[in-house]
């Protein structure tokens, strides 16, 4: 590769940040004796931190974010030509780059209609829960308000978002909570609720309408539910489940809400995760890999119906979505994300996520063959994840110092970013997860696997 790697002295940015970033999910105290990690630049895969050392980062920008790859100088092109043109009108208003965006992106999404542009996951999904919200009060005198979210998924870090998080430990010490968001069990064959079953994948569904039931059907108005679980533990979702959750979801009258935050614009080899399901859901909320991590934009997607709900009454001056989001006006967004996705298509990254996937899934099942550390294998696509075990038989967790052992490893002596479940459930953050970008070769997936081999050799085989 043609790239010249960092070569400044960053000894001043590196004080700088320690004296005054306040970095995310960390714990501090240890930056007192040594630098936290800086990453100066990218190209491909590969990220320069500051003492110019080259890795292969295998998340995709640690969450799954950076989707087509580090230094698209054609994505960077389209924002600057339109922020050149057009930064920022309030979203009351349209604008070019969000109106063809918004039109590509439902030419992927058969049966979705229209689009509201905010800028996080977090965001997007408080959109989603309002709607809800808002129907419930204009169709149901405010009764079927309740919102429905499932135990190991995570929907966002604000207080309402949280509220409907089914990670302890990413809520512990954050409440009172939001009322009016109740947890269903989850999905996990693997850590199955009911031992051996046979029809798993509808048991699992079913508990969710024995939540509705306990509930009250005419109190419940939606449920979200990640289409693969990502931070929770990268959970496939068992045979029949999503068939039976439509089922059930049409019964009582409840709107299918889709967390597609990570799966969402290719990540699983589909435009959306839920597309491998046969699923038609209500709303579907994105954002990280939506322009790649290029410009934020995050957006929460419904059906005409949805939206109809809103214009029914002209007159009342209360019904419509009364929603605003400053920085879902920022035209750099769609201008992005529309980028994004030509590139999506013009190289058949798709296709190579899809292939890609499989090869990785197939050398981290041949990894499970060596390491009995190694319980399950779990994904689709560019996104998977190994859960480690100390026991095969008992499925008891590795401790999460090991974990994090394995990924501090592959980072030292590979120089390959690896990332980890990390406070989400208390003894469960044991899950390895790879999630590379779309552009990943043989050769890269090769270099992952031998680093996470060798990682595993000397972490937990020593
Ligand atoms: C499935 C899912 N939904 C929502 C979010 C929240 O997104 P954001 O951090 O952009 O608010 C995340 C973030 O990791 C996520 O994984």
């Amino acid at each position: 590769m043609n790239y010249q790697a960092p070569q400044n002295d960053y000894r001043e940015i590196i004080e700088a940040d320690r004296a005054h970033v306040w970095h995310h999910l960390s714990q501090h105290k240890k930056y007192e004796t040594i630098d936290p990690l800086m990453i100066i630049e990218g190209k491909g895969l590969r990220v320069w931190n500051a003492e110019g050392r080259s890795h292969l980062d295998a998340t995709s920008g640690g969450v799954w974010t950076v989707n087509v790859g580090y230094g698209r100088s054609e994505i960077a092109d389209a924002v600057r030509e339109q922020l050149v043109k057009l930064p920022y009108f309030a979203g009351a208003a349209g604008t070019i780059p969000g109106a063809r965006f918004a039109e590509r992106l439902i030419s992927k999404m058969p049966g979705m209609s229209r689009v509201y542009f905010s800028n996080s996951g977090s965001e997007a999904n408080e959109k989603a829960y309002k709607i809800v919200r808002q129907i419930a009060h204009n169709k149901y005198g405010g009764k079927k308000h309740k919102i429905l979210f499932r135990e190991r998924d995570y929907h966002g870090t604000t207080i309402t978002a949280l509220s409907s998080g089914g990670q302890e430990e990413r809520k512990a010490q954050y409440g009172p909570f939001t009322p009016g968001f109740v947890e269903v069990p989850h999905c996990l064959e693997y850590r199955s609720q009911w031992g051996d079953v046979a029809d798993y994948g509808i048991r699992a569904a079913n508990a969710i309408e024995e939540v509705i039931l306990r509930e009250g059907p005419e109190t419940v108005g939606g449920l979200i539910l990640e289409p693969i679980t990502a931070g929770g533990g990268v959970i496939t979702p068992p045979k029949d489940y999503w068939q039976r959750v439509q089922e059930i979801c049409h019964q009582y009258d409840v709107l299918l809400i889709i967390d597609e935050v990570v799966c969402g614009v290719g990540r699983t080899g589909t435009w959306f995760g839920y597309q491998h399901y046969d699923v038609q859901p209500d709303i579907v909320t994105m954002a990280k890999g939506v322009a790649s991590g290029y410009a934020a934009i995050s957006c929460t997607v419904t059906t005409e119906a949805v939206f109809e709900a809103f214009k029914a009454d002209p007159d009342d001056p209360m019904s419509y979505f009364r929603d605003i989001s400053t920085f879902g006006g920022c035209t750099g967004g769609p201008a992005a994300a529309l980028e994004n996705m030509r590139v999506i298509e013009d190289e058949n990254l798709l296709e190579n996520c899809t292939a890609m996937g499989e090869y990785l899934q197939e050398r981290l099942e041949a990894l499970k063959a060596k390491h009995a550390v190694i319980g399950d294998v779990r994904g689709k696509g560019l996104f998977q994840g190994a859960e480690l075990v100390a026991d095969r038989e008992t499925k008891e967790p590795l401790p999460e110092a090991m974990v994090q052992g394995v990924v501090a490893d592959c980072m030292k002596t590979s120089a390959v970013i690896i990332g980890a479940t990390n406070r989400s459930l208390a003894g469960l953050n044991n899950t390895l997860c790879f999630s590379p970008g779309f552009i990943a070769t043989k050769s890269d997936i090769e270099e992952l696997v031998t680093a996470v081999d060798g990682a595993l050799e000397r972490v937990v085989n020593a």
